[in-house]
């Protein structure tokens, strides 16, 4: 039985995108059943919603969504593709592709990714006044030995961290890390974490990567703090294999690295481990370069190709990567944020020129 894609816009450039994916993978041919049901800022003014139930119902019955980005109108269809299908698992890979633009005299090399823990930490986000913990917790007191109270009034933000989703999620980036070693990477899974200010969490997440590491002899754990990451990131970039971490300290490393090889324009990703995986840009909506035929959709095409190989066709989402790399190393018709001039479509074309 063909599977089947669905291909959500989302706002902004979000649309332009997606359509660029379901052209690439219509013209391969790949006997895929590809639908691109109404959502985001275009059905809301057409439909009154901008998640149709017909839309909900397609995603819940396909094999993987494609989506392009969210503005403020999908928000929730983000949500509803991260949390309501428990993806837990966030894919950010760090790549070099020869072309593009980088920042440093020499990022030839550079091939890593970053796995960020999609559920918890401190998404979706729970905040309140502080006068509630004051009510709730009236005998807390934090390492100085001040309570809530002694604060004032303000705000607070919750970061959970659960032994189970954690486990799941280190299992996974263990195995991840054992898989591509059997491609010829190194096999070395750091762990980011801020231990030595979140004592609980961010110790009880390490621990686990300890525990889970020991299933996969093949890997190498190492650990390092979240800010000596960031910069480690900028300074070496190239020893760099896996890197796991809890959800916002993902969130921020991926857009880091992302600057290394070409910025946002390439940057992929995948988000599987639930009911229906998802696949989009790192990038937002960016309304600015919306209608205007300028958005490089290079982002969306890795991720499509990521796509491809999580749902059984590793030799298509290959072929497309290559074809992908053949336009940057060609460097004729790159879009205008790697120093090109091609619009959108120029550049597609030559992409699915170089698919042949
Ligand atoms: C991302 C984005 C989202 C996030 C926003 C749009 C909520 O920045 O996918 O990286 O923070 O996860
Ligand atoms: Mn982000």
């Amino acid at each position: 039985m063909s599977k089947t894609v669905v291909v959500l816009g989302g706002d902004g450039v979000g649309p332009e995108v997606a359509d660029v994916a379901a052209e690439v993978l219509q013209k391969m041919t790949l006997g895929l059943e590809i639908l691109q049901p109404p959502c985001g800022e275009k059905a809301q003014e057409e439909l009154g919603t901008f998640f149709p139930d017909e839309t909900k119902k397609l995603i819940d019955e396909s094999d993987a969504t494609l989506f392009g980005a969210a503005g403020d109108t999908s928000g929730f269809l983000l949500a509803y593709l991260r949390w309501g299908m428990d993806n837990y698992v966030n894919i950010r890979p760090v790549k070099y592709y020869p072309g593009s633009q980088t920042p440093l005299k020499d990022a030839e090399g550079i091939d890593f990714v970053i796995l960020r823990e999609g559920i918890e930490g401190m998404y979706p986000g729970r905040e309140g006044d502080l006068s509630l913990l004051v009510e709730k917790l009236p005998d807390y007191k934090d390492i100085l030995g001040m309570g809530f109270s002694d604060h004032g009034e303000g705000k607070f933000a919750v970061r959970i961290v659960t032994e189970k989703r954690s486990r799941r999620f280190l299992k996974f980036s263990c195995e991840f890390a054992e898989e591509r070693k059997k491609n010829g990477y190194p096999g070395n899974l750091i762990c980011v974490t801020k231990s030595n200010v979140l004592r609980q969490t961010d110790t009880m997440f390490f621990q686990i990567a300890e525990e889970e590491v020991k299933k996969c002899p093949n890997v190498e754990l190492g650990h390092y703090y979240v800010d000596d990451m960031a910069r480690r990131i900028l300074r070496y970039p190239k020893d760099l294999d896996v890197v796991t971490t809890t959800n916002m300290f993902g969130d921020i490393l991926s857009d880091e690295a992302a600057e290394l090889v070409g910025g946002l324009g390439l940057a992929a990703s995948a988000c599987v481990g639930g009911k229906v995986p998802y696949f989009e840009p790192v990038h937002g909506s960016a309304p600015k370069y919306a209608g205007k035929g300028v958005i490089n959709p290079t982002a969306m095409l890795i991720s499509t190709s990521m796509m491809l190989s999580h749902i059984g066709m590793a030799d298509a989402g290959k072929a497309l990567e290559d074809a992908i790399a053949a336009v940057y190393l060609e460097g004729k018709h790159l879009t205008q944020d790697q120093g090109g001039s091609a619009s959108t479509s120029e550049f597609t074309q030559a992409v699915l020129k170089k698919l042949g």
